[in-house]
This record gives C-alpha cells, structure tokens and sequence, in this order.
C-alpha cells in the first residue's frame, strides 16, 4: 500500500527510521516527507535509501508531479512520527507552507500521528487544543508515552516505541475501520485469452485497470477481496500485489475464471465481474501449431460460446449478495450506452451493471473512463467520469449505498 510517513523535528527522528525499515518490510511503497527541522537530525540520504523512494520536504522540487498534492491523493495512510508540537499546531490551524503540510490538507486516507516532546510543552493547553482540534478531525494519536526524554528529563510525551507505531499502523492497512470492514469481496479484472493452439490465443485489449482500480478502492473500505485476475497490462497489478487486504489468483481463460468465481464468489458479500470475458473460443483447440505450409485457402475457425460467468453467478446469488456486472459497449447508431447498460443487466439478472463505452480510441488502455451504472429498476443510479480510480471510487460508494439500503 502507499504509506507516507512524516517525520518532523525531534530527536525521535532517529527511530522513525525503524518504522520506515518495518514498512517497507512490509512490502508497502512508503514515502517518507519530512520537516526541514527533521532534515537537521537524520539526513535525506538515510531516509532515501531506507524507503527506496525519493525524499524532499518542498513543494518548489518536482513541481511537473505535483508532489503537493499528489501525495496526499494517493496515500492509503498517513502517519507522522515524531510529530513535534510545531507541526501539530501546523496541522490544527491547517497551515501549508510545506510539502507535509500540503500532503496533509490534500489526503482523505487515515491519519495517525506519534508525538513526542518534552513533558511541559505535550502538556500546554496550546498543544492539548490542538490535539482536540485534530482528533475531532478523525486524526488519530499513538502515544505519547511516559518515560526518558531528551536531555535527561522524564515524564509523558515520549515517541511511542517504532514496533507499537508499526503495530497500529499495520492494523489500520489490513482491517481499517471503513465502511466496508468485515466484508468480503469477490472482484475480476483484465482479459481472457482463449487458445488456438500452443501459441496463439484470441484475445482482447482489456488492461485491467478499472477492475484492478475497483479492488483497490474497496480494500481501502476495508473489505477484504479475492481479485481474479486476467492479463493485464504491465505494472497494473503492483499496487493490489503489495495490500494485505488483497489476494490475487491469476486466471486466463474464461474457464478458468469460471472455475475460480466458483471457488470464492459463493462467500463473497459483493460480487463486481470487472473481467473483460471471451464470448467465444475455439470450438477445437489444435495440439499443434496451426500453420499455411502449402494451404491457400482462407482458414475458417470455428467458435464456440464460452459459459456466461455473470449470468451464472446472479443465477446462483447467495442471500443478501450483490452481483455488480460490467459491460464494455459501443452503441451502435439510434442506441444508447444506457439502453444497452438496460438490456444487458436484464439478461444478466445481475443486481447492478456498470457499462462502459469502449471503441479504437477509448475505454481499455487508458487511465480514463466514463461511467454510467444502472439497477434492477432500470434506473441510472451513478454516473461517473475520470481517473479510473476515481470511477472505481464512485462505483464502490454506489455499491456500499445499495447494500446499506437493502
Ligand atoms: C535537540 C532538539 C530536540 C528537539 N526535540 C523536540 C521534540 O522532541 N519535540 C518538539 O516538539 N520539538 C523539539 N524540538 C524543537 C523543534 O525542532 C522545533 O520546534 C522545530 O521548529 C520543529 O519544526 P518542525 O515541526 O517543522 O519539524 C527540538 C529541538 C532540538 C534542537
């Protein structure tokens, strides 16, 4: 998962190095933005190679990526440690004068944070107003803790230890406390190849992205789901491979999917078939490769219909199971994407469907997409355009409001 962890001013900056070290075990992408002050006690180089990512405290560096914003946006979670009373007092007034400033004001991931400092300064009524201000915001604190301080001192407002910090934050990555939490979700993604022979396949040019997108936004609810994956285009399933709330079972023809959603779709609260399934294979696969050594005639292939998986799954729906399906369409002349989306779902008999308009220019490679998502009463109930995640994110809340519902 993407974890920033903001480190700040203290002398505690030393042992953030360890939650650094611990997540990044974890296997999560972690991005580490620390304060200018942080920088003076544990330098860039450390927390480089500790994360494995580059580090910069400005919102001036890398302006093209719009690391301000960008950051916050694709953060899971949110924590900082040490959090100096400085930068509380900064995050409780909202101030953004820098790069863990504006990550935080542009995140709506949870946020823990870890004080640490002296005794007097954790106990001024400044500080303990801010730390109200921050957690009737939904921040959430870990510590401090009583013990030595710096400088000889003791008392409360020790950094609570880097395992405890780790603890809370590996609890909140795998279970959350979203409004999918305790569900189970049962998503497909990406295309499926149906062979001709030892070599060839009939493909499609699903990436998988939006159904990949649609697992991610419903583990960062809290659910945990089983993606079936097809194939899909490169590097698309990193982000799903490194959360814990994930588990993938790669698949690659329509058989095996079928197969696969009868393994695990059974117990699932929420069903998406995001996959874009093969409606025909070869009605024989040839053992060997198909060649035109001394032919000149066309070949002619004959296909045979492979199971319709989504009309299966809604047939055999479970009590109070959703069954969400999604439909790649090109509407052809006097057609609408919504009267196809309308047909479709009545022949699918699923709860939801969610159609899409593909063509040579749109819909499967890129990162964009547009939305329309209708129910059993024939109603368009969402509408959404942009990022795939975004889309994703929308299509999710949808279903979460229609389980909720019921
Ligand atoms: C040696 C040393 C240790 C410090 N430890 C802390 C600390 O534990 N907590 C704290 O709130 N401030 C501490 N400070 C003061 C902060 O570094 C100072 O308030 C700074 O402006 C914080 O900036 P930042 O919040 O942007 O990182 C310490 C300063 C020094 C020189």
């Amino acid at each position: 998962m993407f974890v920033v962890v903001g480190v700040t001013g203290g002398i505690a900056a030393y042992k953030a190095v360890s939650l650094v070290r611990l997540l990044v075990k974890d296997g999560h992408d972690v991005h580490v933005v620390p304060t200018d002050d942080a920088l003076r006690f544990v330098g860039t180089p450390t927390w480089e190679a500790i994360s494995r990512n580059p580090v910069t405290t400005s919102v001036h560096d890398d302006v093209a990526q719009v690391r301000h914003v960008a950051l916050g946006q694709r953060a899971d979670l949110v924590v900082v440690a040490p959090a100096t009373a400085n930068t509380m007092a900064k995050m409780a007034a909202g101030l953004a004068d820098d790069l863990l400033g504006t990550t935080f004001l542009a995140t709506r991931a949870p946020v823990l944070i870890a004080p640490a400092m002296h005794t007097e300064m954790w106990a001024h009524p400044a500080t303990q107003a801010n730390v109200d201000v921050l957690t009737s915001r939904g921040v959430r604190m870990i510590g401090p803790v009583s013990g030595a301080l710096t400088g000889g001192d003791e008392g409360q407002g020790r950094m609570a230890e880097p395992e405890r910090i780790h603890e809370v934050v590996d609890r909140e990555l795998r279970h959350g406390s979203g409004e999918a939490a305790g569900q189970a979700w049962f998503v497909s993604a990406g295309g499926t190849h149906e062979p001709l022979d030892p070599v060839r396949f009939l493909g499609n040019r699903s990436s998988g992205r939006q159904g990949v997108e649609v697992a991610l936004a419903a583990a960062r609810c809290g659910a945990e789901v089983v993606l079936a994956a097809g194939h899909v285009a490169h590097g698309v399933l990193d982000a799903a491979e490194r959360d814990p709330r994930i588990r993938i079972v790669r698949v690659s023809t329509a058989d095996d999917l079928e197969r696969v959603a009868g393994e695990h779709a059974p117990s699932a609260d929420v069903v998406v078939m995001a996959a874009a399934v093969a409606d025909y294979r070869a009605a024989e696969v040839s053992d060997a490769k198909i060649t035109k050594d001394g032919a000149d005639a066309p070949l002619r292939l004959e296909l045979a219909q492979t199971p319709d998986i989504l009309a299966g799954l809604a047939a055999r729906r479970q009590p109070g199971q959703l069954v969400v399906g999604f439909a790649a369409e090109t509407p052809g002349p006097g057609e609408t994407l919504v009267e196809r989306a309308i047909a479709k779902r009545r022949r699918k008999g699923a709860d939801l469907l969610a159609a899409n308009e593909v063509g040579w220019d749109r819909g499967f490679e890129g990162g964009e997409n547009h939305l329309v998502v209708v129910d059993a009463r024939d109603r368009v109930v969402e509408e959404a355009e942009g990022a795939k995640r975004e889309t994703a994110e929308a299509l999710v809340r949808r279903i979460l409001a229609v389980r909720a519902a019921r």
